[in-house]
């Protein structure tokens, strides 16, 4: 399938959707407002939106522009474009990072699956906050649920791989998308009446400047690269099925932009919600856990049977949202074994899924019996999220930028970025720009701030 007669995505609008879909998921719905309530809420998120255009937009397109070109996922493309030097490192450094983020995301991948079948039996409308903290605390912590769980949503991930994405992811993105943005919004709308819920949105929108710590900055580039997908080659690896009239500029812009607006929608549910029934915002990765199961009870109280099946819809597209990020982050580590190694597709995937969960059943257990083992301060599921996300990622994208502003021919990336001379990209003297100075040297800022050495 990837040598010599390569799939590729039915349309423009299937790349679209296809990049969209690894780009939305727990990221944008769960993450975002667990890192936006850790770092003091408004000024972290002008921080955020900084990020995604000055680093996420440029650093898209160069990945596309690896991808595409190399033909090849991301773990071989940097050395087919690239033989000599370390450059091939950077691909295998892509396909690691790639790896160990599958193994906790689907951990909470799984706590999803959980979720619908608790609003399915009806579990969610005799419950008060406190008991949405508690069945949250009791689920996390017991050791086997969740495990099942997440072997569930790992073994699904598995198939479709297996399987073949195109007709099927394609397909059903073009109807879940839709309906889950739909859903999103209204939602967000009910959450913002609900009352006392304009605290939330001032928390959510007036920045308060004090709370700029390097920690803060750190947070928000790893939120901009994990949201986007960023990073690792997840979408340079989607970008070699790209067909030749797709337009790598436009694309980047209409992911960035669909996956900014739905975190941005998710603040507005989470927060005014979080403030309204008192949850604090800073409650970690549990946040939307507690949260939302109260927007439904309390925005619906009128209207139980509403309630009912917006709840089970609601956790049901965030599955499937989440579906689509795990399989293009195992789409990495399986086509990377399948090239690489010369093994069959199923026997890549094969190992790809066991070491999956192995990494998966640690992380979980770090949440319950195995919370007392630290690394650094952190269990092993904080630890594993902190590595991938704030440092691997942004190092990987810093690389990714360098390796296009500088390494490769110039004539490349121009005719990548114009479809052979065909578009006439005007964004182009602002991209090389970035990708030559902004970028790698604003993400090393970030970080040597971090470490307390400006
Ligand atoms: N972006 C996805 C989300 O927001 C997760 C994801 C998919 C991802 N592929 C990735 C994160 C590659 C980092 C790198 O849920």
């Amino acid at each position: 399938m990837y040598q010599g007669n390569r799939a590729s995505f039915g349309s423009k609008s299937g790349a679209i959707l296809a990049a969209a879909g690894s780009a939305v998921g727990l990221g944008n719905i769960w993450r975002f407002p667990y890192e936006t309530g850790n770092h003091g809420g408004a000024a972290f998120i002008l921080i955020y939106l900084g990020c995604v255009f000055l680093f996420g937009l440029p650093i898209m397109i160069a990945e596309f522009t690896v991808g595409r070109r190399a033909k090849a996922s991301t773990g071989e493309a940097f050395k087919a474009i690239m033989p000599k030097g370390c450059w091939k490192y950077v691909g295998y450094l892509g396909v690691l990072t790639g790896f160990l983020i599958l193994g906790y995301y689907a951990v909470v991948a799984g706590w999803t699956l959980e979720y619908i079948y608790q609003a399915a039996v009806g579990n969610f409308s005799d419950k008060d906050p406190a008991g949405f903290v508690s069945m949250f605390q009791n689920f996390s912590q017991s050791p086997f649920r969740p495990l099942l769980w997440l072997f569930v949503f790992v073994f699904i991930t598995h198939f479709v791989i297996v399987k073949g994405v195109q007709k099927g992811i394609e397909r059903s993105s073009k109807v879940m998308m839709p309906l889950l943005f739909i859903l999103v919004v209204m939602l967000a709308v009910c959450s913002v009446m609900l009352p006392g819920a304009e605290k939330g949105v001032e928390f959510l929108l007036k920045p308060d400047f004090s709370k700029l710590t390097p920690d803060v900055f750190l947070g928000a580039m790893g939120q901009a690269f994990f949201s986007m997908s960023l990073g690792m080659g997840c979408l340079s690896t989607y970008a070699s099925y790209f067909g030749k009239d797709t337009r790598l500029g436009n694309t980047a812009m209409s992911v960035g932009i669909i996956d900014t607006c739905v975190a941005i929608l998710a603040g507005l549910i989470i927060f005014p919600a979080a403030f309204s029934v008192g949850i604090q915002p800073d409650a970690g990765p549990s946040l939307i856990f507690i949260t939302l199961p109260n927007v439904f009870q309390q925005a619906f109280s009128g209207a139980p049977a509403l309630a009912y099946i917006c709840s089970i819809l609601f956790y049901l597209l965030l599955a499937l949202a989440a579906l689509t990020s795990t399989i293009s982050l195992h789409e990495v580590s399986t086509a990377f074994l399948h090239e690489k190694f010369k093994l069959t597709r199923g026997k890549a995937a094969r190992y790809v899924t066991g070491g999956v969960l192995v990494i998966g059943i640690v992380s979980s257990l770090a949440l319950g019996m195995w919370n007392d083992f630290k690394i650094a301060g952190l269990n092993f599921f904080d630890a594993l999220d902190f590595l991938t996300a704030k440092i691997m990622l942004p190092l990987g994208g810093m690389l990714t930028a360098i390796f296009v502003g500088w390494i490769i021919d110039r004539k490349i990336v121009r005719e990548e970025a114009t479809n052979y001379g065909t578009l006439r990209a005007p964004y182009y003297p602002v991209y090389i720009f970035i990708l030559r100075y902004l970028a790698p040297i604003g993400i090393a800022a970030i970080f040597l701030n971090e470490l307390g050495l400006f």
